[in-house]
């Protein structure tokens, strides 16, 4: 794992401020330890979460809420829920029952989230270190018949959060959106969800989900020739969680320096 420096001119809106990004941890053991001592050395300002952090499933939890709870004795904390949280890709059985959707069973895992001391951003945002800070959580879960499914993505809440006056940095774990999400004035949006395409050759990505083969948004800073200064940067992510294993592609968290 290593830290990947990123320099943002803002022109004047924000000054001098370190953010780390950290994305796709999965309940990792490993990885979260290599983060924390790394994340110890570097002292960001802010931390920012997109996602794909801890596992949906009932307790005992994996290392990633410790984790979350270590990240806050570093820096304030900031979190959108990726897939892996939201439920999009695993469901857990007790018996004959599904408790990924019971109400009560994600419910209590949200608040226990929340517990952790990291500010969770669910179509909300605040304002810190003179960033608006918003999150919108993954649009995919599994329905009552455990079918994967989706939300809409939620349009008015990015209408009211860009249209709110400063420097806007966006929690989404899906670099796929990321054409819906540009289309608003946005400076930037922090994603991760691609594992960098998990093998990468000639500087591309193989497979992401969400964008399948050849992906084109798995890896640094990315904006769309329509949408000019509205950037996206899409972290590789901390840890695998497939059996597959990654080639070229090292884990990292990407390091924001505003000036
Ligand atoms: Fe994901």
């Amino acid at each position: 794992m290593r830290a990947t420096h990123y320099t943002f001119h803002t022109n004047g809106r924000v000054s001098n401020l370190t953010v780390a990004v950290c994305a796709d941890l999965h309940d990792r053991v490993a990885p979260a330890q290599k983060a924390i001592s790394l994340l110890q050395d570097l002292r960001p300002d802010l931390i920012f979460l997109p996602g794909d952090i801890v596992e949906n499933h009932p307790e005992p939890y994996g290392c990633g809420f410790a984790f979350l709870r270590d990240l806050c004795s570093i820096a304030p904390c900031y979190m959108s829920l990726g897939n892996h949280e939201t439920g999009g890709r695993h469901y857990y059985r007790k018996g004959t029952t599904l408790l990924m959707n019971e109400p009560n069973s994600y419910r209590n895992f949200i608040t226990d989230i929340k517990a952790t001391g990291v500010v969770l951003l669910d179509q909300s945002y605040v304002e810190t270190k003179g960033l608006i800070v918003g999150g919108i959580s993954s649009h995919l879960f599994r329905n009552a018949d455990e079918k994967l499914d989706h939300h809409p993505i939620p349009t008015a809440f990015l209408e009211d959060f860009s249209s709110r006056p400063g420097f806007h940095v966006l929690l989404c774990h899906h670099p796929e959106i990321f054409p819906q999400i540009a289309a608003h004035p946005i400076e930037l949006t922090l994603c991760g969800h691609a594992h960098g395409g998990q093998i990468r050759l000639f500087g591309r990505g193989l497979f992401a989900p969400g964008q399948g083969l050849f992906p084109k948004w798995t890896n640094g800073l990315l904006e769309l020739p329509e949408h000019p200064g509205h950037k996206m940067l899409v972290s590789r992510g901390m840890a695998n969680n497939t059996p597959i294993p990654r080639f070229f592609n090292p884990t990292q968290i990407p390091v924001i320096h505003f000036v």
